[in-house]
Formats: structure tokens, C-alpha cells, sequence
């Protein structure tokens, strides 16, 4: 059988470190179960960029729209790593990627694993268990503040030239004026909003508990969030079976921190996704757990959420969970895209070997009160998956 063509993007900093393991545990089920994978290694980033003058090689992102099943990325951004323009090198690959092959929706799970320590600290500092983290958020992904910079890295992606920078006075500002302009469509709502409620639904029969579905903007304040959420508005009329809810992102943060147990799927514009996903990301323990998936239409994209953590780069100290629970939604949305039954237990068997990892808790890093290596924890994974796989399949 010829498998899945995956493309690999390990990027910048410690992306290549987190990489090695995800590639270490792939390897395991494509040597012990029936799943396959034809990897392509791209090299790429800000640091490929003050080497080679390119972001990464000519046609790599025709490779990743014509040639890919998924592609799995590491991490990119490196310090002082610039364009001419002064946009963030290597913002081709991530950035371009997203917008160019209509990756629309950001989906970023945030799950508080029995035997991890969440990272509000303090006096009540146990009081978020397990139970109370599990939730989505679902990040819009090619539009709102981002968009004349995701269309720039869309084109070079391609090799159309860039946009001119148009300078103009500002009405009702003196002097010199930056600004980004935040455009928010129907089209670009309804499906990442969409997106938000199919999820609910497959949530609700996976876990068997009702979902709701969340909807977090500032449509007290900008007209983009009010578009926002009168479609969200819509949307919830034409499915009565979800219950849902909305809030103004500055509230919503305090009740992120304060009540994550009433949260389950939760939608936002694309920065404010950004944002919240970070914080989030403490009640999970912290950026090194935090995974995403990147999905549009036809195309599928893994990564970590946390960066390239430059100051940790070749010390091989760096969590590489996030990567490996990336992987594990790379397992998930192939499986039930493809319709892939082995696959999909392959998704079940890396999910459960992250989850005994954590209940046994020995062989952890430095972020989880640990001083296990980013390889011992991937090698712990991928022996964990081989005995899961010798069960299940043989
Ligand atoms: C993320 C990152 C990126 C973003 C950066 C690296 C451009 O912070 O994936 O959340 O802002 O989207
Ligand atoms: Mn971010």
C-alpha cells in the first residue's frame, strides 16, 4: 500500500527537535501497524532564510497544496530573521500556508491531562483538576487582523509580487500612522462558525455529554464583530440542539481563568484566538501541551501552538508533547477524512499512550516540574504506542 504523503516543515529554534520525536513515533506505526506514510522534509524558516536568502526552496508551497495529504509543521521565527519589508521571515510557511491553501480553521483543543499540574499558581494552586479542562477553541484562521499579512505571504508564497505599501494620511490622526486593517467577511464567518457547531456535534458523541458552542468577540466596540456575531446568531437558530453562548473577549478571558468547566467549543476572530489560545494554554500546563490543526476544505496542517523557543534551541530540554499531540490530531482528521478504520485506532493508541504517560508522570520535562529530555519523552511515547499497537493489531 502507498501511504499518506506527508509533508514535514521542522522550521526554526527547537522546531527541529520536537520534529525528530514526532517523525520517532510515526515511525513506530509504520513499522507495527498497517498505516503508511511517504515523508517529504522541507527545510524552512527564519534561520533557512539568513542562510539561503529564501524562506525555503522554490515550489515547496505547490508541493504542500499539490503533493500533501497533511503537512506537520514544527515551528517558525527566528530572532532578527526579517524580510526587506520587515515582515517576520519564514512567514511564508506558516502564514502563507494558512491563507494560501484556505486553512481556515484553527482548531486548538485545550485538555488538562490527569497527572498534569495546570499553571495558575498561587494559593488555590490545584483548584483546576482534570475535569474542569476540556475544552476547543476554534481560532478563524485567514482573516481579521491578520489579513493583509496572510495575503503578502500568500503571494510570495506563489511568487506574485507584493502589494505595494500604500501610504496615506490617516483621517482624524497627525503624523506618521501605522495600520492594519481588519476586514471580517460573512463568507469567511459562516464556515469557520460552522466548522465550530459540526464540531460540537462530534464532540457531543464522542464524549457523550452535551456540547455548547461559545462565541467570543467585541461587537460591542468593532463592526467586523458585529457581522461576527449576527452570524453566529444565525447559525445557532438553524441548529437548536446546541446550546450556545457569547461573551466580549475581555470578559471571556476572566471567565477562561475563572469557569473553564462551562466551556466546550468555543469560536473566535483570528486574533483574538491567538490571544486566548496562549492563555488557555496555562490551565492545559503551559504552551509545551498545547496542539493544533489547521483545516480548510482540502488541506490539513499540524504544529505545536507554542514557537520556536529560541533560547532552548539544541538542548534538547523542550516539551515535545504539543508536537506529538499534533500528530495525534494529524492521526484523527486523516483517519476520518480518508475514512481510514486503522488509522483512526492508530489516533486512539497515540491518544491513550500520551494519557498513561501523564497518569504514570515519571518521564517528564523541565516546563512539568520534570527533568526528563525532549527525546526521553518522545522515546517514552513511541514505546508506549509499540505496545499499544502489538495489542491492538497482532
Ligand atoms: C500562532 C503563532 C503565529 C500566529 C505566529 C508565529 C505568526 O503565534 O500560531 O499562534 O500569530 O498565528
Ligand atoms: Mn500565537
Amino acid at each position: 500500500m502507498t501511504g499518506y504523503r506527508l509533508t514535514v516543515l521542522a522550521g526554526d529554534g527547537t522546531g527541529p527537535e520536537v520534529m525528530a520525536e514526532a517523525l520517532r513515533v510515526i515511525d513506530v506505526f509504520q513499522q507495527h501497524s498497517p498505516v503508511s506514510f511517504e515523508i517529504t522534509d522541507i527545510p524552512c524558516g527564519g534561520q533557512y532564510y539568513l542562510e539561503t536568502g529564501e524562506e525555503w526552496p522554490e515550489g515547496s508551497f505547490e508541493h504542500c497544496r499539490d503533493n500533501s495529504d497533511a503537512i506537520l509543521l514544527g515551528a517558525i521565527g527566528w530572532p532578527g530573521a526579517r524580510l526587506p519589508n520587515g515582515d517576520m521571515a519564514g512567514g511564508q510557511v506558516i502564514l502563507g500556508l494558512r491563507s494560501g491553501l484556505r486553512l481556515y480553521a484553527n482548531v486548538r483543543p485545550i485538555k488538562l491531562y490527569p497527572g498534569v499540574q495546570h499553571k495558575v499558581h498561587g494559593v488555590h494552586q490545584q483548584v483546576w483538576q482534570p475535569e474542569h479542562v476540556d475544552m476547543v477553541m476554534i481560532r478563524e484562521n485567514t482573516e481579521g487582523l491578520y489579513h493583509s499579512l496572510l495575503r503578502r505571504m500568500e503571494q510570495k508564497a506563489k511568487g506574485e509580487k507584493d502589494e505595494p505599501i500604500v501610504i496615506e494620511e490617516f483621517p482624524g490622526l497627525d503624523g506618521e500612522v501605522a495600520w492594519d486593517p481588519r476586514p471580517i467577511s460573512r463568507k469567511g464567518s459562516e464556515r469557520v462558525i460552522n466548522f465550530a457547531f459540526d464540531l460540537a456535534r462530534h464532540r457531543e458523541n464522542k464524549l457523550g455529554t452535551a456540547q455548547s458552542v461559545t462565541c467570543v468577540d467585541k461587537s460591542n466596540v468593532t463592526r467586523g464583530c458585529r457581522l461576527f456575531r449576527k452570524i453566529f446568531t444565525e447559525i445557532s437558530e438553524a441548529n437548536p440542539d446546541i446550546d450556545t453562548d457569547a461573551a466580549y473577549i475581555d470578559a471571556f478571558t476572566m471567565w477562561l481563568m475563572r469557569n473553564p468547566e462551562d466551556l466546550d467549543v468555543v469560536v473566535l476572530p483570528n486574533m483574538f484566538g491567538d490571544i486566548a489560545t496562549d492563555l488557555a494554554s496555562v490551565l492545559q500546563g503551559g504552551l509545551g501541551m498545547a496542539a493544533s490543526a489547521n483545516m480548510g476544505p482540502k488541506h490539513m496542517m499540524f504544529e505545536p501552538v507554542h514557537g520556536s523557543a529560541p533560547k532552548y534551541t539544541g538542548q534538547n530540554v523542550v516539551n515535545p508533547i504539543a508536537m506529538l499531540q499534533s500528530v495525534q490530531l494529524m492521526f484523527e482528521a486523516l483517519a476520518y477524512r480518508k475514512k481510514d478504520e486503522d488509522l483512526d485506532k492508530c489516533a486512539d493508541i497515540l491518544q491513550q499512550a500520551i494519557q498513561q504517560h501523564f497518569e504514570e508522570g515519571e518521564i517528564v520535562t523541565y516546563d512539568l516540574g520534570g527533568n526528563a529530555s525532549t527525546s526521553d519523552v518522545g522515546e517514552a511515547i513511541a514505546n508506549r504506542c509499540e505496545n499499544l499497537i502489538q495489542q491492538e493489531f497482532h
